[in-house]
């Protein structure tokens, strides 16, 4: 609805030239101390999923975390963290993805998802999609069926979209800033 995408778009502080010149940071911190806008966030993330049987929930470190976490518990669903490379401790699976300058590493535990479980992926936001499409290779690589990928915000001139859609991901997100 219309008036709960521009409630959620002034809730989202955007902060000009962080981490470098020339970016807009959309900066959700905003958003998750305001009781109303992180319910309202939750509620129309999970809302096409009300009903529906979903296995988990896999968050992307960090902000994901916080989101999924909370997805999960609406939806009754487990919680599986995707991190940064080096952070969990038992047997895991790695994906590494290109960034502006390099590239990074992220990993799953290799028994946290069973084949064939129906799995949401959730991140705050989705740019290039370079992070979201490297979770989808993990997930898949451990016989997920990804029912969908669903983030707060878009920044759709950065082609993280039209990526993951390629991949035959679902992808849902509440609200969009264009320009970088
Ligand atoms: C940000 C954001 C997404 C990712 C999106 O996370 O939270 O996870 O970048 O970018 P992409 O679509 O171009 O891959 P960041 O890596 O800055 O770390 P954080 O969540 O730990 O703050
Ligand atoms: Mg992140």
């Amino acid at each position: 609805e219309n008036s709960i995408r521009e409630e959620l778009i002034e809730s989202i502080r955007t902060i000009p030239d962080y981490p470098s010149k020339g970016i807009l940071f959309r900066d959700i911190t905003t958003l998750l101390k305001d009781a109303k806008a992180f319910r309202r966030a939750v509620d129309a993330l999970v809302q096409p999923y009300a009903g529906s049987k979903i296995d988990q929930i896999a968050g992307i470190e960090a902000r994901g975390f916080i989101l999924g976490g909370a997805v999960a518990h609406q939806l009754s669903a487990g919680f599986v963290p995707v991190r940064k490379k080096g952070k969990l401790p038992a047997a895991t699976v790695e994906q590494e993805y290109e960034l502006e300058y390099g590239s990074d590493v992220i990993e799953m535990h290799r028994d946290a998802i069973q084949s064939g479980e129906k799995v949401i992926l959730v991140d705050d936001l989705i740019a290039t999609g370079g992070t979201a499409d490297a979770a989808v290779h993990l997930l898949r690589n451990v016989g997920a069926d990804i029912v969908a990928a669903c983030f707060i915000i878009d920044l759709p001139d950065l082609g993280g979209r039209a990526k993951l859609e390629k991949l035959d991901v679902p992808v849902r997100t509440l609200v969009e800033f264009p320009g970088h």
